[in-house]
C-alpha cells in the first residue's frame, strides 16, 4: 500500500549550498534503496517536502526526518493512501525555495505553508517543479 507524506518544518542550522546538497545527496542515496520518491524544497528557513512509497517505508522514514537536530517545528500538512506515485521520477526532487525567480515570487506573495492546507501546498511543489527551478535527484 503506498502512501503519500506532506511536511513542513523549520531549518536549524543555516541552509547554505554545502548542507544543502548534503542533505540531498544523503536523501537521493537512501531513498532509491528504500523506494521513497518525492521532493524537497528548501530555502528561507523552511523545509518542505513530500515523501511517497510503501506505507512502512515512508512511516519509518518519516520517523527517523522527524527527530533530525537539523530541524524543528515539524508539522504534517497532509497524509493519504495513493494509487500511483505523484514523483515516481526523482528519488529526491530539488528545489531551491531561495532560487526562486522574481516572477514566481510575484505569483506567490502570500504563500505561508504554516497557514495552508497539505493540498494547497502540494499544488504549490508542482508548481515549482513545472516551472523547472532547480531540479535534481532523478530516481
Ligand atoms: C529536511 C530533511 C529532509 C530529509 N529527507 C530525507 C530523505 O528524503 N531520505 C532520507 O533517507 N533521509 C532524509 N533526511 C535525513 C534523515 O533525517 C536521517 O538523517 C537519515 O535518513 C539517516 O540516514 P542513515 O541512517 O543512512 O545515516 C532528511 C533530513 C532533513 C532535516
Amino acid at each position: 500500500m503506498l502512501i503519500r507524506v506532506i511536511y513542513l518544518s523549520k531549518a536549524v542550522v543555516p541552509q547554505t549550498a554545502e548542507t544543502a546538497q548534503a542533505l540531498l545527496r544523503k536523501a537521493q542515496a537512501n531513498n532509491q534503496a528504500n523506494g521513497i520518491t518525492g521532493v524537497l524544497c528548501q530555502g528561507q528557513g523552511v523545509y518542505l517536502q513530500a515523501l511517497e512509497g510503501e506505507r512502512k517505508a515512508v512511516t519509518d522514514l518519516y520517523a527517523r526526518i522527524y527527530a533530525d537536530p537539523r530541524h524543528t517545528n515539524v508539522e504534517m500538512l497532509h497524509c493519504e493512501s495513493i494509487a500511483q506515485r505523484r514523483y515516481e521520477n526523482w528519488s529526491m526532487a530539488h528545489v531551491s525555495l531561495s532560487d526562486l525567480d522574481p516572477e514566481t515570487k510575484i505569483d506567490w506573495p502570500e504563500f505561508d505553508p504554516y497557514s495552508v492546507t497539505g493540498l494547497l501546498v502540494m499544488a504549490r511543489i508542482d508548481d515549482l517543479l513545472a516551472s523547472g527551478t532547480a531540479i535534481e535527484g532523478s530516481a
